[in-house]
């Protein structure tokens, strides 16, 4: 498996592919630290795309806040490799942060309306780092296809705009959220929870699963929904809640009630680690 590291070598294995004549190129676009969420992610990628999967690992300074924990985002590279090879990477692509962000770059993109919802409300400037490093690398790879985790919901609904709107002509492919067997979703942000964090952090999918039976029993109303999950978090007062919304997984903005495709987020901080979890309706 070969690791390419700059936007050239990136583009010159598209084109190669390309010449080859063979279908489109899968992304995978990550942050490197990658578990059983990824390992998902590739290997849907490689189904379909067999032998033209690049998988990107970038620790992206721009969607960083000052005070966020890009020094310490775990950096664990050749077992990224190892993992990404495993479940069928054909190229990673691993550029420096001058690559993706040459001397004096100005150009960034912002989604407007989507970009300061949910977790954009909590990390000004996330989704506008997100949205630009995806565009870049969207714009470097010319994939058909890139795959995402249904874990960032909002994050999806950004990019799904954004391609739309700049007509980027990749297929958004989302993935089911990967849990471990307790129910926690998988991040990388999970090894930074004490073992009496780990346990905490599961009141997380707790409010999941209440909002899903409660919507399986037939209960619609999104203030009897909201109330139950915060009824839920109130069980576990170490954690503190950042957000609870029922909100249309198009515009991220607040239904009354949940129908089909709604999307329900939750997003607490667990001690100093904040995590995310979510539930589509059924
Ligand atoms: O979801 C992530 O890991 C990141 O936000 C992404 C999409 C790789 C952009 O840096």
């Amino acid at each position: 498996m070969e690791i390419l590291r700059t936007v050239e070598e990136l583009r010159q294995w598209t084109r190669t592919q390309r010449c080859e004549g063979r279908d489109g190129i899968a992304l995978v676009p990550t942050m490197g630290a990658l578990h059983a969420g990824h390992a998902s992610l590739i290997r849907a990628a490689a189904e379909v795309r067999p032998g033209h999967v690049a998988v990107s690992i970038f620790v992206n300074p721009t969607q960083f806040g000052p005070n966020e924990d890009f020094a310490k985002y775990p950096r664990t590279f050749a077992a990224d490799c190892a993992l990404a090879e495993r479940e069928g990477a054909t190229v990673i692509f691993a550029p420096s942060v001058e690559e993706m962000y040459p001397a004096g770059a100005a150009t960034f993109v912002d989604v407007d309306g989507l970009s300061d919802r949910l977790d954009g409300a909590s990390r000004p400037g996330h989704f506008r780092g997100v949205a630009t490093v995806v565009a870049k690398l969207l714009n470097a790879a010319e994939p058909d296809l890139a795959f995402f985790g249904q874990k960032d919901a909002a994050q999806v609904a950004v990019l799904r705009r954004m391609v739309a709107d700049l007509r980027l002509g990749a297929k958004i492919v989302v993935c089911p959220i990967v849990r471990e067997s307790d129910g926690l979703a998988l991040s990388s942000r999970n090894v930074y929870l004490s073992s009496a964090e780990r346990k905490q952090a599961l009141v997380l999918s707790r409010a999941i699963r209440r909002v899903e039976s409660l919507v399986a029993g037939g209960e619609r109303l999104s203030a009897v929904l909201m109330e139950a999950a915060c009824s839920v978090f109130a069980e576990e007062l170490e954690v503190r809640m950042d957000y609870i919304e029922l909100v249309d997984w198009g515009t991220l903005w607040p239904v009354l009630s949940a129908a089909p495709g709604t999307l329900f987020a939750v997003a607490a901080w667990v001690g100093k680690t904040r995590l995310i979890d979510n539930t589509i309706i059924c």
